[in-house]
């Protein structure tokens, strides 16, 4: 195992009802004036807002509202957002919604401290300052309430890009699993899909000996696996939808992470995709991780052979450890495609004849140095063929 740090102190407010703690919240994580940041309505129109937004009255907290913002969350409203957070004097970001409202926050929370563009922390300066951050979570997905990550695009270029930093992890998170309840199905699948990618993220390592974080993942795996086909079937099933969200977090917080290098290469690749077509993160990295676990599967068969027989049940084929770890992929694609993933460039609304500017905006854009690094190196070639096994 590797030296590493561990540091997660977002506190978390979990079950029924939770919001109506948000004004105490605030309260408690120091802020005064609060900017409620949301996205295309989906809050408003269950009433969850007036339910914050009553807490917040409750506990004595002004606050301003920025909504608006989409799925794939775009730097021009970030810009927005910080004007507002400055001519406000905003002291606290608050995120009612999902992964692209908490990241869109983060991006705000850090640009409204710093001289400079934001743009510069996703470009690879670290976040060390920022206003705090709390949120109040309505999907299980991108595991951002417990994460130090923020995901955006740039609109000039279309480029998604990371940027991350311990002062814009959530000082709280609210987790109420009912919030989910009126996701519709093909965005419940989405999530259960990420969750599932951020967990092979980390599986695929090139550290040796790491026991604790293996089966760590693996209780996570099986635990979506478990969950994922009873919340399709039933979507007001409390119970599944409150398993389902902690797992998310637990899968993204990196507690199960630490000490091992990690892969992220389907999520880079992803990244492009949804950039370029605006999908859904989920669905992107349904059509990517088949894709990418089969084009490098020789680099540690017996790794992927370990998750097929550990996660997927898989019987071992010591002659032939390849066609079990093969096995294992097969039986991700197919509870992929039974959740309702789309399966190919032609389900996700891709097209081959962008292959180029994909493989050139992941490999070359914002500075990139030709190649992606994770589990392996691939290069511009590499790219290409993965892409290609997507069609
Ligand atoms: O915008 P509204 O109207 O709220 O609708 C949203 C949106 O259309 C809807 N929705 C969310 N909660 C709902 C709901 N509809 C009905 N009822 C509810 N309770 O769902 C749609 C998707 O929302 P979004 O926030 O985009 O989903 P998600 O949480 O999957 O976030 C995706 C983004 O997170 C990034 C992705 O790249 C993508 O941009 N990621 C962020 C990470 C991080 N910060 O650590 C890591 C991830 O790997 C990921 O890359
Ligand atoms: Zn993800």
């Amino acid at each position: 195992m590797n030296n590493f740090n561990f540091y997660s102190p977002t506190y978390f407010a979990f079950g029924k009802d939770r919001e109506q703690d948000v004004g105490a919240l605030v309260k408690r994580f120091g802020g005064t004036k609060v900017l409620i940041h949301y996205g295309g309505g989906s809050v408003v129109r269950s009433g969850l807002m007036e339910r914050v937004k009553a807490s917040l009255d409750g506990a004595g907290i002004d606050h301003v509202s920025l909504g608006g913002v989409k799925p794939n969350p775009r730097s021009g409203l970030v810009y927005e957002g910080i004007d507002l957070a400055r001519s406000e004097g905003v002291d606290f970001i608050l995120a009612v919604g999902g992964g692209s409202t908490i990241d869109s926050s983060k991006a705000i929370a850090a640009g409204a401290v710093y001289d400079g563009d934001f743009w510069d922390f996703y470009s690879g300066k670290p976040i060390e300052k920022a206003l705090p951050v709390g949120t109040v979570l309505t999907i299980a997905a991108a595991g951002s309430e417990g994460s130090p990550d923020s995901v955006i695009t740039n609109e000039h270029g279309m480029f998604k890009r990371g940027a991350s930093g311990d002062a814009i992890r959530p000082r709280f998170s609210v987790l109420n699993p009912a919030l989910t309840q009126t996701l519709p199905p093909y965005q419940t699948a989405c999530g259960i899909t990420d969750i599932l990618a951020h967990l092979y993220e980390r599986y695929l390592t090139n550290t040796k000996e790491v026991e604790v974080t293996d089966r760590m993942i693996e209780a996570l795996m099986l635990t979506m696996i478990h969950e994922g086909p009873r919340v399709i079937e039933n979507p007001d099933n409390y119970e599944a939808r409150a398993n389902i969200m902690w797992a998310g977090m637990m899968a993204h917080n990196n507690s199960c992470g630490v000490g091992r290098s990690q892969d992220w290469n389907s999520h880079n690749i992803e990244h492009e995709l949804s950039a370029l077509y605006d999908c859904a993160h989920g669905a992107g990295l349904a059509v990517t991780m088949p894709a990418v676990f089969s084009y490098v599967l020789d680099h540690d068969v017996m790794r992927f052979a370990q998750v097929a027989v550990r996660v997927w049940g898989c019987a071992m084929d010591f002659n032939h450890p390849e066609a079990t770890a093969r096995a294992g992929i097969e039986a991700l694609r197919r509870f992929l495609t039974d959740l309702g993933m789309p399966r190919n460039f032609y389900e996700l609304g891709a097209h081959e004849a962008d292959i180029p500017k994909l493989v050139d905006a992941l490999c070359n854009g914002d500075g990139r140095p030709g190649h992606i690094t994770g589990f392996v190196t691939l290069n511009q070639e590499d790219c290409e063929n993965i892409y290609r096994m997507m069609l």
